[in-house]
Formats: C-alpha cells, structure tokens, sequence
C-alpha cells in the first residue's frame, strides 16, 4: 500500500514505520506525502486507538530531512518545502488519539522534529538526538525552533540547534525531551504496554487532554480551554460511564461517546 512506511494495526495500536533504511528514514517528499496519508487514517479508522511512529532498521529513526532535495531550492520553494512540513506534523501534534515516538536511532533534524510533534517519546539507550541544520547553514524548518523550546527551555534549545551537536538518549531524558529509556529490544513491547493502558481510557477525554495541553500558553486562553473542554465532558456517556462505574466499585465501559 505504501512504498516508504510500513502500516500495521494490532489491538488498536497503528504502527507507522518510516522504512528507507539504507537512507537512515530521510524525510523526502514521498515519505512526507505517506505519512500525511497514514496520519488522516489514525483520524479516521475507528479500529485505530492509538499511534506509534518509529523508523525501520537499527540505526536511524530519522536521520532529518532529505537533504538531496535541497539543492538549488529559491527562498518561496524553501518556505513551501517548511510549510508542508509544518501542517504534516500540526495534524500529528492536533491527532485526537494518542500518537507516541518510539525512537530507535538518529533523531536528527526533521527526525528530532517528528519526534517532538508527537505527544510524547520512549527511546532506545541507542538514540541520538539533535538539530544540526546549522552545519548545512540552515535552521529547523518543521517546527523545531518552536517545539523544542517547550520541552527543553530556552537555553538548551539555543545550545542544540546553535552548535549542532548529537545528544544521547540519556541526556535527551534529562533535556525533558524523552520521558523514558529502554533497552533497543524492549522499545517497541513498552510503548505498546503504555498504549493499551492509555487506550482503555475514554477516547473523548483523551482528545480533550491532548487539545487542552496543545492550548497551554502563558495568558488566561489556556485555562478558558480547558474550562470548556472539562464541561464538555459532562456531555458524554463516557463520563456518566466513568463516574457510575467508580460509584459501583466495578471497572468502567468506555465507548467513545
Ligand atoms: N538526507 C539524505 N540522505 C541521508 C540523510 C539525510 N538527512 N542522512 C543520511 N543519509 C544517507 C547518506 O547520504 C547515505 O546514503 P548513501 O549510502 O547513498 O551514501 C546513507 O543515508 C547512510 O548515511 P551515512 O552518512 O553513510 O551514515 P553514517 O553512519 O556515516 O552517518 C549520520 C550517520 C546520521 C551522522 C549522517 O548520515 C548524517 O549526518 N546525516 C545527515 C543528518 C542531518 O544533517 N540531518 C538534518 C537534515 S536538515
């Protein structure tokens, strides 16, 4: 069905893997155009709960970009080159179900870019993070200059993407970038385990959750939103479901409604 991921659906859980690995999973145009079509079925596949996004091979998650497809771009080609980029992971980022990172290699560039999208990452110990567009006299153009400062801070985003240099999953971890590490083999089994249980939650209050966080802000909005979005779930059987069933002592039946 795909020439450059492999799709697969298990238990609610889709897999998307990025899968050119004797290119390290570089993002070019086809792998970005696949993967906006895979997104679109974790919006729209009921059978779909939750998300993985992870890179084939041993190596690389994404080693960024495919920089091949740079040469000779003008300033406007560039600027539509981010922009497609831009409104690819803004739907990963904005997906109403779960969509982790499960990174295994390189995270470079466009790679650390995907991952940071996503709601959140598990890494192998193998892992390497970084932004080295600087090298190529370039900057993060998939939101990475936007992204990385919010779960980094300002001076370590600074740092990262001014001197370009790789960091291990470990320090990734301590950057606020990774939630946890694991042994390479152990990678894919853990983030499944964390899905099934996240998944056994109400779908509405997990869309909610993830529109809520992706509103924080430092004025009032961020707050009026999840007034709106903690109302709004008193409008679901789900929550009547929820709420009862504590009542009951018994577990409860969620049905996305
Ligand atoms: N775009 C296009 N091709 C890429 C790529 C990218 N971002 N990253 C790796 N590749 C290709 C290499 O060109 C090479 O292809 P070839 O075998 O046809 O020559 C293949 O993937 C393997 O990469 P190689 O560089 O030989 O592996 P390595 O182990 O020596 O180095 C990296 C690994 C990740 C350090 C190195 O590939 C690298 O620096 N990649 C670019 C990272 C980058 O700048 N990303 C941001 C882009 S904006």
């Amino acid at each position: 069905m795909y020439e450059t991921l492999l799709v697969d659906i298990e238990e609610g859980i889709c897999t998307i893997t990025i899968n050119r690995p004797d290119k390290l999973n570089a993002l070019n145009k086809t792998v970005m155009g696949e993967l906006d079509k895979a997104i679109d079925g974790v919006y729209n596949n009921e059978a779909i709960k939750s998300a993985i996004i992870t890179g084939s091979g041993n190596k690389a998650f994404v080693a960024g970009a495919d920089i091949s497809e740079f040469q000779g771009l003008t300033k406007e080609q560039g600027m539509a080159l981010a922009k497609r980029g831009h409104d690819i992971f803004l739907k990963i980022e904005r997906a109403p179900k779960p969509i982790v990172a499960a990174v295994n290699g390189f995270a470079l560039g466009g790679g650390c870019e995907l991952a940071l999208a996503c709601h959140f990452m598990i890494a192998a110990d193998s892992a390497k993070f970084g932004q080295p567009e600087v090298n190529l006299g370039l900057i993060p153009g998939y939101g990475g200059t936007q992204r990385l400062v919010q779960v980094a801070g300002k001076g370590r985003a600074m740092e990262l993407l001014m001197s370009g240099r790789m960091i291990t999953a470990q320090e990734a971890q301590g950057y606020g970038m990774v939630n946890e590490v694991v042994p390479p083999r152990d990678l894919l089994p853990k983030v499944k385990e964390l899905l099934q249980t996240i998944q056994s939650k109400a779908p509405i209050a997990l869309a909610n959750i993830i529109d809520c966080i992706n509103h924080f802000d430092h004025t009032q909005k961020g707050y009026d939103r999840e007034i709106q979005k903690f109302g709004e779930c008193f409008a679901t059987e789900d929550m009547q479901e929820g709420a009862t069933a504590f009542l009951e002592k018994r577990k409860p039946s969620f049905k996305g409604k």
